[in-house]
């Protein structure tokens, strides 16, 4: 299953940015609202870690708000990774890269922010739980992790009808039928969680102050810190 994610992921690489506007209804209250919860003064030297970090596009609104924040990328997918790279490639040692699975591959130092964008619902449900405890392990006291994630509807009429609705805004909003349908081929590897069981497992984990704090057709972003 990670393979083919990988694959995926590496093939979507190169028009990964341009179509995101389109297929992320909401794009920019969904990303700014991942910062907002970031809750340490702007000008802190904060250590961030961004899961599935792909292209680099939250760590970019991570690196612009938090000046001096170090932020560590992690993503299976080469390829995308390497766009991130030419993004940050005038940043220096503020940006770090790794190509791993985030879902086995331990994450070996302390964070004040463990971040990630519509990734960790590529992961089976009992690894998403498992890592929500490692993230909390991972984290300094006081620390937050915020997911920006993608989410099932609590039962399948709820699904379906987020779906559809997902669909229509994304034309609303003029995507481009092949993007479209790219998009959805993707969504074939995806295993969302419903809002409601991610949230049970960051309380599982040891999370307090759990929040959900923005919520659109098939997105969320939450928040709880440790
Ligand atoms: C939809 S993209 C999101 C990228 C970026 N966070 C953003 O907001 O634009 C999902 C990314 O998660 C990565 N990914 C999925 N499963 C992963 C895993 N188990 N370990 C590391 N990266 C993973 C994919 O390769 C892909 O780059």
């Amino acid at each position: 299953m990670a393979n083919s994610v990988q694959r995926a992921f590496d093939l979507a690489a190169e028009d990964y940015d341009r179509t995101r506007r389109k297929l992320v209804p909401g794009f920019d209250d969904f990303y700014r609202t991942a910062i907002d919860l970031i809750p340490f003064p702007h000008e802190n030297e904060i250590e961030v870690l961004d899961l599935g970090a792909g292209t680099g596009m939250l760590a970019a609104f991570i690196a612009y708000s938090f000046p001096k924040a170090r932020i560590t990328m992690v993503d299976i997918s080469n390829e995308m990774l390497e766009r991130a790279r030419e993004r940050f490639e005038l940043g220096g040692e503020r940006f770090q890269f790794e190509v791993s699975d985030y879902g086995i591959a331990p994450i070996t130092r302390k964070y004040d922010a463990v971040v990630s964008a519509l990734s960790i619902h590529h992961l089976p449900d009992e690894q998403k739980r498992l890592l929500f405890k490692r993230i909390h392990d991972a984290l300094n006291d006081g620390g937050v992790f915020v997911n920006a994630e993608q989410f099932r509807g609590a039962t399948p009429e709820l699904e379906r009808l987020n779906h559809e609705r997902w669909i229509a805004r994304a034309r609303d909003l003029g995507v481009d039928e092949q993007d479209l349908a790219a998009a959805i081929e993707r969504m074939k590897f995806d295993r969302s969680a419903t809002l409601d069981d991610q949230l049970e497992w960051m309380r599982e984990a040891g999370f307090r102050s759990i929040d959900c704090a923005y919520k659109n057709l098939i997105f969320a972003v939450y928040s709880g810190r440790k």
